[in-house]
């Protein structure tokens, strides 16, 4: 498949000193180097790819351009005539988004007790909870405790993650794991019944929990039978475009629109959860990205829109290892699993050039750094890549462990004739999470009371970097969380008047700023078609 000469010389070379490559460990950088690192090549320190707000509750704060356009952009309803008087849906909990955080939401609104209806511009389970591939944190393994778990997340998110928020996360960890046990989520497992757990980067124990690479489906999977079998109503290919408020500006419900026939509906609610998930398909400075094809802030813009503050909104998570040949997976996800099973990064000259378990903040920077300045890159139709070299897996490990351990990698290069058994793969960074999100309280409700968010939609959980795992783990206990507090919270809420006035509001501000734009948002699906 390496048919390029320049590819197959620089081939040769790291198979040449993979016998010696791998039985290092090359050393961890320290904190200042990580620093230096981080402020030269990570693209959140490209200052003139931010602007600062003008407008709404985080008024001259810093995000990408990308998204202040959609911040700051026009409503969808703008000139439509909506009739708040007959809604087409009455319900206590509207969850809007169809991942996994939508369904934990949903499943435990509905335990509540609460007439909940789940409302996806896509289908249930279209989301990046089941493109997620390598595992979910949780330490619940004798040698590691949720205070050891909660050191390694704080840390590896720079200090800044929101402490009450990551305590809940690392402390419900465990349980998190034994509900989607229950649910009927098949962990891998050793012959005596253990789990088996793995390093990610940035943790100090193995705590990993895994399906073989397809955790995040297999997850996904399991949740949206458990929604389907209870009966939850879905309303599919329906997007939220716009959140409704009662008369003393509570949010009580939402307006959506049909993606196919553009019909546009009412859902009144008690109490709305936002879990709408995370924006790699904005193509933040033009990355590629591993996020699913519904991927665009949308919960940003509804929740801005609506009164809510953004936390770190400034903040993505480049995963290091995208793929980045040949051009049909560009971008695609290369699970850290492959790194914590042991292969290693190498350069075009075949030399490990850093230890694959840093954070990935750390990862992608170096991988940058050894691409561009450092002129070590291996050049691809698309740019430079360096080597994730993975034949090691089997020189550690042993014959069989790649096919057993990360069969959809195997997969998914070999449909291109890349055997991943015998030869390296090439990636680069790719766009993949949002750090950033709408700020919540530890019940999950935003500053408009009655609207709650879960999911990749939350900021603050991590801080500025997230380590690996812990998103399919915060979309299950904040998930969980909101949909109790959310359908709690409905039992005492009696709905005023509907209002969309702080749309109108929005759009004043809009004008007062003197900002100009066509744009309207949400965007709900990405425009590749006008990308040319
Ligand atoms: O590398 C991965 O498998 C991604 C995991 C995550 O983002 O948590």
């Amino acid at each position: 498949m390496y048919q390029d000469k320049i590819m197959q010389e620089s081939i040769r070379k790291v198979e040449a000193a993979r016998a010696e490559n791998v039985k290092l460990d090359p050393r961890r950088m320290t904190a200042e180097e990580k620093e230096q690192l981080l402020a030269t090549y990570h693209p959140d320190y490209r200052q003139e790819q931010f602007t600062n707000l003008q407008m709404g509750p985080n008024k001259g704060d810093k995000v990408p351009v990308e998204l202040a356009a959609l911040l700051q952009a026009h409503s969808r309803i703008r000139d439509l005539t909506i009739d708040l008087e007959h809604p087409d849906y009455d319900v206590d909990v509207l969850v809007i988004g169809g991942g996994g955080a939508g369904a934990s939401a949903a499943i435990e609104a509905h335990n509540g007790g609460a007439n909940v209806m789940v409302v996806t511009k896509l289908r249930m389970g279209d989301a990046n909870t089941m493109m997620a591939e390598g595992g979910i944190q949780a330490a619940d393994k004798p040698n590691d405790s949720p205070a050891q778990h909660f050191l390694d997340a704080f840390g590896g998110g720079h200090f800044a993650a929101q402490k009450d928020l990551l305590q809940k996360l690392v402390t419900e960890a465990p349980e998190a794991i034994r509900w989607l046990s229950e649910l009927g989520v098949e962990f891998d497992k050793a012959p005596d019944g253990t789990m088996i757990t793995t390093h990610g980067g940035g943790t100090s124990r193995k705590r990993m929990h895994a399906a073989k690479d397809y955790s995040g489906a297999e997850i996904m999977r399991t949740l949206r039978d458990e929604v389907l079998n209870r009966g939850i109503p879905v309303v599919d290919f329906t997007a939220a475009i716009e959140l409704i408020k009662d008369e003393d500006g509570k949010c009580a419900g939402a307006v959506l629109r049909n993606m196919e026939t553009e019909e546009i509906l009412v859902a009144r609610a008690k109490t709305v959860i936002i879990a709408t998930g995370g924006a790699g398909r904005l193509h933040y400075q033009g990355f590629p990205t591993s996020n699913h094809y519904g991927a665009t802030a949308d919960g940003l813009i509804l929740g801005y829109r609506a009164g809510a503050k953004l936390l770190y909104p400034d903040t993505l998570q480049y995963h290091p290892t995208g793929a980045a040949f040949p051009a049909q997976i560009f971008g695609a996800l290369v699970t850290e699993k492959v790194r914590s099973i042991g292969a290693m990064l190498i350069n075009v000259n075949g030399e490990a050039f850093m230890n694959p378990l840093e954070t990935r903040d750390v990862a992608a920077a170096s991988i940058i750094r050894e691409c561009s300045d450092r002129n070590n890159g291996v050049k691809t139709p698309a740019g430079y890549a360096v080597w994730l070299d993975t034949p090691m897996i089997e020189m550690k490990h042993g014959e069989g462990t790649i096919e057993k351990r990360i069969p959809a990698m195997m997969r998914m290069f070999g449909k291109f004739g890349i055997d991943i058994r015998k030869e390296p793969i090439l990636v680069y960074p790719t766009l993949h999470y949002q750090n950033g999100g709408l700020k919540i309280t530890s019940d999950g409700m935003t500053d408009v009371e009655n609207l709650f968010v879960a999911g990749e939609a939350v900021g603050g959980i991590h801080g500025r970097n997230r380590l690996m795992g812990n998103s399919l783990l915060d979309i299950i206990v904040f998930g969980r969380n909101a949909g109790r507090n959310a359908s709690a919270k409905a039992k005492g809420v009696t709905v005023g008047k509907l209002t969309l006035s702080h749309v109108a509001q929005f759009e004043k501000e809009l004008a007062d700023a003197g900002i100009e734009t066509e744009a309207v948002s949400p965007k709900l699906l990405p425009d590749y078609a006008r990308r040319g």
